[in-house]
């Protein structure tokens, strides 16, 4: 549940477009108020297809505002005043329409110009047809406009109103509240514009940076273990998730030393990147990093490699196939963890489940002595390994937060904030 105090006093600019979605923006309205929160609105034309401007300003309470060109709006509260009068701006629904818009810096009506205008954060709440949703256009889009900072609830998976299936449906009005509310909560009026650094505002490059004089570890990717000298085996981890992390830990000062396995991605700009293949690798790049205030595990390490590993190809000798005898490959998390004097102050594990996410992550918390745990699922059918998304559960010692659906970069800015306000207290 959101948490009233956060919200209490809060101004948000709601932009609703047009989708069929947009008739749960009175349901979220209605919420929003309930928890003290002031709405304005902007209502596409498309907008004005599905809800009523008379709806919205009943329950907003405010002038409705749909006319780039209203004289009366704008002697009323012109466009620019309107983009930065609000503490945050959300646009629910997000149409593939108003993202293609929004990434191209249009400004061809009121709600393009004061998105374009606005210097405050914009939270969106993506809703389309799955097809519209998956297409190349739309998540290169929603791809850029993360990386400038913009910050996503949803879409969640579901039956569409075209009787579809897949991502695309907006998220419910209490998961865009508790969007709203975590955003609040972890008073990010500045960093959401510095997600990525070429985008940040002057102020925010000049702002004193939190983790300023920090040692971090990050571990990313997959290991590759030989089988003989030409197979090996490997797991689907991307890397996605584990460079975001050391981006996000850069850019907010910290020294970030990324330790990783095979991927294709680029180089994180301002980390020192170490490139391994096996576990056995990546414990003594680890180590080697040593000290280091921060360590986040986000590598998918394999738990086992092939014992008596051939130095020569194995044939099909007609003997049938080869067995595999496997070994325990080293624990890098919990050797981090119980480093002694040399243990960072911070460790920070993922946990990869396929059931009872939370029970599992929070026993494997406790096993491995790590500080926090970042849980996230990947049973079969998730794209958790390997996508552009992730949906996690950070266990700390005071609790479960569950975080809503965000791009792998949104989730890395969350926790490097996270951390940063850890090393605050
Ligand atoms: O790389 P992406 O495609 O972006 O996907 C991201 C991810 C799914 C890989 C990431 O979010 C994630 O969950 N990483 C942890 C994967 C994993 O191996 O989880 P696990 O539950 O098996 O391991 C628990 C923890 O122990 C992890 O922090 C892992 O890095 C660590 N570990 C595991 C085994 C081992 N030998 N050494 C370790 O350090």
């Amino acid at each position: 549940m959101a948490d009233h105090a956060i919200l209490s006093g809060k101004r948000v600019l709601l932009v609703i477009a047009g989708g069929i979605a947009a008739y749960k923006c009175l349901d979220l309205i209605r919420r929003l108020r309930e928890r003290g929160v002031s709405v304005r609105a902007v209502l596409t034309a498309a907008g004005a297809r599905f809800v009523t401007p008379l709806s919205v300003q009943a329950l907003t309470e405010n002038t409705v505002y749909q006319d780039l060109w209203s004289l009366t709006d704008e002697s009323e509260m012109g466009h620019i005043q309107l983009s930065r009068a609000a503490d945050l701006v959300v646009v629910a629904p997000a149409t593939a329409d108003l993202l293609a818009r929004m990434a191209a810096g249009m400004a061809d009506d009121l709600a393009a110009t004061v998105l374009l205008a606005t210097d405050k954060p914009v939270l969106v709440a993506p809703a389309m047809n799955v097809r519209m949703w998956l297409h190349p256009a739309t998540q290169a889009n929603m791809e850029l406009l993360e990386r400038r900072g913009v910050l996503r609830v949803g879409p969640n998976d579901g039956v569409m109103a075209c009787n579809e299936f897949g991502p695309g449906r907006m998220a419910e009005p209490m998961e865009i509240i508790d969007a709203i509310a975590a955003h609040f909560a972890a008073d990010k009026s500045t960093a959401h514009f510095a997600a990525d650094k070429s985008a940040a505002p002057a102020t925010a490059d000049a702002a004193p940076k939190p983790l300023a004089g920090k040692r971090a570890i990050v571990t990313s990717g997959p290991t590759h273990e030989p089988i003989d000298p030409v197979r090996y085996i490997a797991n689907r981890s991307s890397g996605k998730q584990g460079h975001a992390i050391a981006k996000a830990l850069a850019q907010l000062g910290a020294a970030v030393t990324l330790v990783s396995g095979p991927t294709r991605l680029a180089d994180p700009p301002g980390c020192t990147v170490v490139a391994i293949e096996t576990a056995r690798e990546m414990l003594a790049a680890c180590e080697a990093a040593l000290p280091a205030d921060i360590a986040v595990c986000a590598a998918a390490v394999a738990d086992w490699r092939v014992a008596g590993l051939s130095d020569r190809k194995l044939k099909k000798d007609g003997g049938g196939p080869p067995t595999l005898a496997l070994t325990e490959n080293p624990d890098i998390l919990a050797t981090l963890s119980q480093a002694g004097e040399r243990r960072p102050a911070l460790v920070v594990g993922f946990a990869a489940e396929t059931g009872d996410v939370i029970a599992y992550a929070t026993a494997k918390r406790a096993r491995k002595g790590c500080d926090w745990i970042v849980a996230n699922d990947v049973s079969l059918g998730t794209t958790t390994f390997g996508g552009a998304d992730n949906t996690v559960h950070l266990i700390r010692e005071g609790g479960v937060e569950s975080w809503p659906t965000m791009g792998k970069d949104a989730v890395a800015a969350r926790l490097a904030d996270a951390i940063a306000e850890r090393f605050r207290e």
